[in-house]
């Protein structure tokens, strides 16, 4: 079996694999998605189990109903910070293709993937309004770390960067649109997203691989420490205290017990598995950042 770190083809081999599975599997949520269909009464909008709260003693003081909303108010905010990571997943891209040459399937395809990017940004915002909900306005903070990660991030890093927004959220949206108790809106933006994203962390895994040959010490330790504030960054947003407020609850307590939750520690380290499986093998994570990995609950 190969391991998922040996050497990946030429970058125009990838591109030209991921363009033509693009060719032949895109979507338009538009028209794919039922939008009209109405929502079902009594269905969860993600696993329950996935839930920050599940299993802690607020838990068990709740209603079904607030467990429900919870449940959605978890689900908003995913796709909220979901959208604000593809905004700047796209000036990335772009800045990429600005640089590089515009004839070869490399380029072609971070074009591809800024369009399925731009694609499924709607689509998180469509459903947010399709299920009543606001969307979660990221803190001042993030808006600027937003306004300069597009500058500052390339190769290793950027992809660290990439494959942190997208593969934790890729395993939990594959729970969420196999199970067939949840909000059928929900899986169907999800299979779509899974289906896409599948392609965006092949670009984005290849890539990395093939910049780590070439990086230095200091290159190393910079993606390192991108991928490891990925991960604090990632556990801190899941657990966001206004999705609390939003679902009827004390936003501090609910937020200390989500925080404290074993259940919730292991759906983090569930969704985390893949990607630090492959961060391990590239050598991106280790050194003084494992620090901000433990405190994540990412890593154990
Ligand atoms: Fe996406
Ligand atoms: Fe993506």
């Amino acid at each position: 079996m190969n391991r998922r770190t040996d050497t990946p083809p030429s970058r125009e081999t990838t591109a030209n694999r991921l363009l033509a599975s693009s060719a032949k599997l895109s979507y338009d949520p538009d028209v794919d998605i039922d939008w009209d269909a109405p929502l079902e009464p009594g269905k969860y909008f993600v696993p329950e189990q996935l839930v920050t709260l599940y299993g802690t003693e607020l838990w068990g003081r709740m209603s079904q109903e607030q467990r429900i909303e919870l449940s959605k108010q978890e689900m908003i905010n995913t796709i909220s910070v979901g959208i604000w990571f593809e905004t700047i997943l796209i000036q990335m891209l772009m800045r990429l293709a600005y640089r590089k040459d515009p004839t070869t399937a490399h380029v072609h395809y971070a074009y591809t993937e800024v369009a399925e990017e731009c694609r499924h940004s709607m689509m998180f915002g469509r459903l947010i309004d399709r299920v009543g909900g606001r969307p979660y306005r990221q803190d001042l903070r993030w808006y600027l770390l937003g306004q300069v990660l597009p500058f500052v991030l390339r190769g290793p890093a950027m992809w660290a960067a990439t494959l942190m927004g997208e593969e934790v959220f890729d395993v939990l949206q594959r729970d969420t649109m196999r199970d067939e108790n949840l909000q059928p809106i929900v899986r169907a933006v999800m299979r779509i997203h899974v289906t896409e994203e599948a392609r965006h962390v092949r670009y984005a895994r290849e890539d990395l691989l093939r910049g780590m040959g070439r990086v230095n010490r200091l290159e190393k330790e910079f993606a390192r420490l991108v991928a490891a504030r990925g991960a604090l960054l990632l556990a801190t947003s899941l657990t966001r205290r206004e999705q609390y407020e939003r679902a009827g609850l004390n936003g501090r307590e609910a937020q200390r017990q989500a925080r404290a939750n074993p259940n919730m520690h292991e759906a983090f380290r569930h969704g985390a598995g893949r990607v630090v499986g492959f961060l391990t093998e590239a050598d991106l994570i280790g050194g003084p950042t494992k620090y901000f990995w433990r405190r994540s609950k990412l890593i154990v």
